[in-house]
């Protein structure tokens, strides 16, 4: 999913950092370790680390993230039926499209003058939506069955929105990616013998009920609010009763205190001193609401700190603002706490 912030280009320089870190001054083995990705999105960094620690917790406070989660880090044995629900779901005959909430309010057929998805592929939507839940409260799939449901639902309308990235607007006419027909295409997760954890909640609630060996923070670094930006996706996931409000058909959404710039520094500050972790590694880039210096100011507060970066390619929807700079710095806060 092309995501703001998302660490999938990032994985290499992540994954090699923390480990040299560790490796230099980590008596414990990767392999007995708890890893904590706390502002999980799409899970690409909890991905990385789910077949070499003991445990992965992945936590985010949006809905549509956790279910990518439930999936992609919870979910850990095969799921004999994947393909053979899918099919189902992919077939017209067996799965027609019908008229409900995403026909409604985010496509030109339904009156609502948006256009998010193209007519055909909003009744795809609902109708694969409404068969999952049916399937779920039926006892016909499990909750792993749901969630691998849920999420190849998820990545897969994403593909065919008519959107220029995200879902502040919709574009006017259909782009080419858009008309063509939903495919759901599986979610294919790692798997292995370890157990992990999901939770859907702010990072800030949750840390004092959690303890691990390493933690690791992206939280957002400027006032763009994800529950706004991926409005449809929590739709398509909650699937309830919402108001769509305006132009946009935006539902009401809860604001992230790592969004203000008045709340940022305390909010960081507190995630730290509350963390029982010993390692913390924070993402962070050079265009951020708190400057390196306040970052870390904060950190030296509670640890050894260091720092490493990369420079890394700006993500999409900035478009025009990749016209003056490509690049931006990315940054990795490191703190070994006492
Ligand atoms: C930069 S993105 C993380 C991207 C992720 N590492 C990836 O590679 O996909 C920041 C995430 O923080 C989440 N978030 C924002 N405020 C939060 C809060 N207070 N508690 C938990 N998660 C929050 C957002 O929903 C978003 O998914």
């Amino acid at each position: 999913m092309n995501y703001i912030g998302s660490k999938f280009k990032l994985s290499h320089f992540l994954q090699t950092s923390i480990e040299s870190t560790l490796q230099k001054a980590y008596a414990k083995p990767l392999k007995d370790s708890i890893f904590c990705d706390i502002f999980a999105g799409t899970s690409a960094v909890g991905r990385l680390f789910k077949t070499q620690v003991k445990q992965v917790i992945s936590n985010d406070k949006e809905y549509y993230s956790f279910v990518l989660s439930k999936n992609y880090i919870d979910n850990h044995q095969t799921l004999p039926r994947a393909q053979e629900l899918l099919e189902i779901l992919n077939c017209t005959q067996q799965t027609p499209p019908i008229q409900s909430k995403i026909y409604t309010n985010y496509a030109l057929g339904g009156g609502s003058g948006r256009q998010y998805f193209s007519n055909e592929n909003a009744m795809k939507i609902d109708a694969v939506r409404t068969r999952i839940q049916e399937w779920k409260e039926s006892g016909f799939i499990d909750e792993k069955e749901y969630y691998f449901l849920l999420a190849s639902l998820l990545e897969s309308a994403d593909k065919i929105a008519n959107t220029a990235s995200v879902y502040g607007a919709f574009l006017k006419t259909l782009k080419k990616s858009a008309i063509k027909p939903l495919v759901l295409t599986p979610a294919n997760f790692e798997c292995n013998k370890n157990e992990h954890l999901v939770f859907n909640e702010d990072a800030n609630a949750i840390i004092a009920r959690i303890k691990g060996d390493i933690l690791y923070l992206d939280p957002p670094y400027n006032s763009r609010e994800y529950g706004a930006n991926y409005h449809l996706l929590n739709t398509i996931a909650l699937y309830d009763d919402f108001i769509p409000k305006g132009k946009t058909g935006l539902r009401e959404y809860q604001k992230s205190n790592w969004c203000k710039k008045a709340k940022v520094a305390s909010e960081l500050e507190s995630l730290i001193k509350n963390a029982n972790f010993e390692w913390i590694f924070l993402s962070y880039n050079d265009e951020g609401i708190l400057s390196l210096e306040q970052i870390r100011a904060i950190f030296e507060n509670y640890g050894r700190y260091s720092l490493k970066s990369q420079k890394h390619q700006r993500f999409k929807a900035d478009s025009k603002r990749i016209q003056k700079q490509d690049s931006t710095r990315e940054y990795l806060h490191i703190l070994q706490k006492y």
